[in-house]
């Protein structure tokens, strides 16, 4: 009969930790183990590619194992494939009186490896009967409590602003400091492309502002915006800005960090996954491949061509080949589509417009340079959207455009 095992959290900073073994399992323990600050010796006379990568962090010992090895060691573990060698290290652990983590036969351990997963500053780490999925399953069970805020945890609530990227619209497209941010917000200032199913599990305690910026319709004025997050936080709340994609990509995110600097208010950025590059992405279309393009641009289309506040070299931008990501830009496609070709870009670019990207009514309309007023019109494409030109979009289509 086994005793029950008594869990431990080791300290590792500095001490000298065995691996031995090069392979998988070696592969999977040594990352959290160097992060752990461990002193980290791998013994094994062969090693996976991406072990031999990490040789600046640790000690690489190219040779077969030599009881020696755990001499002055803290831990170790027995990863090798070959059940005579984990034996012989197993020994030389226990004559040291070295725990000893082995990957091939858990009961002849002196200790296990719990499947571990953290969220903010808990570590959470679950140790089953020696059964590795579901101890895996079980922690990824815990951990999505954690993350949806249903197990209670301690959030940082300290009075600032915190501006949070929401990620093109799906809400599972958000990251997991995104949903962290949120759960400890007192006040949450939301834009119409922040993924609303979020706003929806926020307890009811929680002030929602909504400034909404509707591009042919109401809109909130910016300073109304640096307003009220800063006075919030200076009367004590933990303001979220929420926004869309990444607040800093056409998201006037530094306007509102410039004001709370101004008004001494204590703020942080958590960025998002913004929509110019997932949008595409999740419609099938890479912004770059190789051999066909070695640049995408990222342009807003708020202002046409030939405007007098327009900040965008269109000449230059129609010379470069390749891809262009336009945001904003469903008014402007035809006026932009023109300035392109008139540049120098080919009438038969192809071009992919991609609307409500990652949600549920997501569409994507295919054409090209010339036909794009007519392809949108005919669509009836409207915001937001994005624009992709470009012969990335005939790579991820050659069934409309042929090989290119
Ligand atoms: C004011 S910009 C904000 C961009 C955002 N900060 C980002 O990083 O994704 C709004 C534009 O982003 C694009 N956009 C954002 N989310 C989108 C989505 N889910 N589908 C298509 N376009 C989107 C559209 O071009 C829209 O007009």
């Amino acid at each position: 009969m086994t005793d029950q095992i008594y869990p431990a959290g080791l300290l590792l900073t500095g001490r000298k930790v065995v691996v031995v073994g090069g392979g998988n399992v070696a592969q999977r323990r040594v990352p959290a183990l160097i992060a752990a600050g461990a002193r980290v010796h791998v013994v094994s006379p062969e090693v996976t590619p991406a072990i031999e990568g990490m040789v600046d962090e640790i000690t690489l010992v190219l040779r077969g194992f030599e009881p020696a090895d755990l001499d002055e060691a803290w831990y170790v573990i027995a990863a090798t494939d070959d059940t005579a060698t984990n034996e012989a290290v197993s020994i030389a652990a226990e004559e040291r009186r070295i725990f000893c983590v082995r990957s091939d036969d858990a009961t002849k351990a002196s200790a296990w490896t719990p499947a571990v997963g953290r969220h903010g500053t808990t570590t959470v780490a679950v140790v089953g009967n020696r059964e590795p999925r579901r101890s895996a399953g079980q922690r990824d069970q815990i951990l999505h409590l954690l993350r949806e805020g249903e197990l209670d945890v301690e959030l940082d609530r300290a009075p600032g602003v915190v501006l949070v990227g929401g990620g093109p619209g799906d809400p599972e497209l958000v990251t997991i400091a995104a949903r962290h941010a949120l759960a400890s917000a007192d006040v949450v200032v939301a834009d119409r492309l922040a993924p609303r199913e979020l706003l929806d599990e926020l307890s009811p305690e929680v002030e929602l502002i909504d400034v909404a910026k509707l591009p042919r319709g109401r809109s909130a004025a910016q300073e109304f915006i640096n307003e009220v997050i800063v006075e919030r936080a200076l009367a004590g709340k933990r303001v979220v800005r929420f926004k869309g994609g990444d607040n800093f990509v056409y998201g006037r995110g530094f306007e509102e960090v410039i004001a709370c600097r101004a008004a001494g208010v204590p703020v942080t950025v958590i960025p998002g996954l913004s929509s110019s590059i997932a949008v595409p992405a999740r419609a099938g279309i890479p912004v770059t491949h190789r051999g066909v393009t070695h640049e995408f641009t990222v342009v807003s289309g708020h202002l046409p061509p030939g405007h007098p506040e327009s900040l965008v070299e269109w000449d230059a931008l129609a010379r470069l080949r390749g891809t262009i990501v336009l945001l904003m830009g469903v008014d402007n496609a035809p006026a932009i589509a023109a300035a392109l070709m008139a540049g120098g870009r080919s009438a038969d670019t192809p071009v992919a417009v991609i609307q409500d990207g990652t949600m549920p009514g997501e569409t994507k309309v295919l054409s090209t340079l010339a036909t794009l007023q007519d392809d949108m019109t005919a669509e009836g494409v409207r915001p937001p959207a994005i624009i992709v030109i470009g012969d990335v979009v005939a790579v991820a289509h050659p069934e409309r455009f042929g090989e290119r």
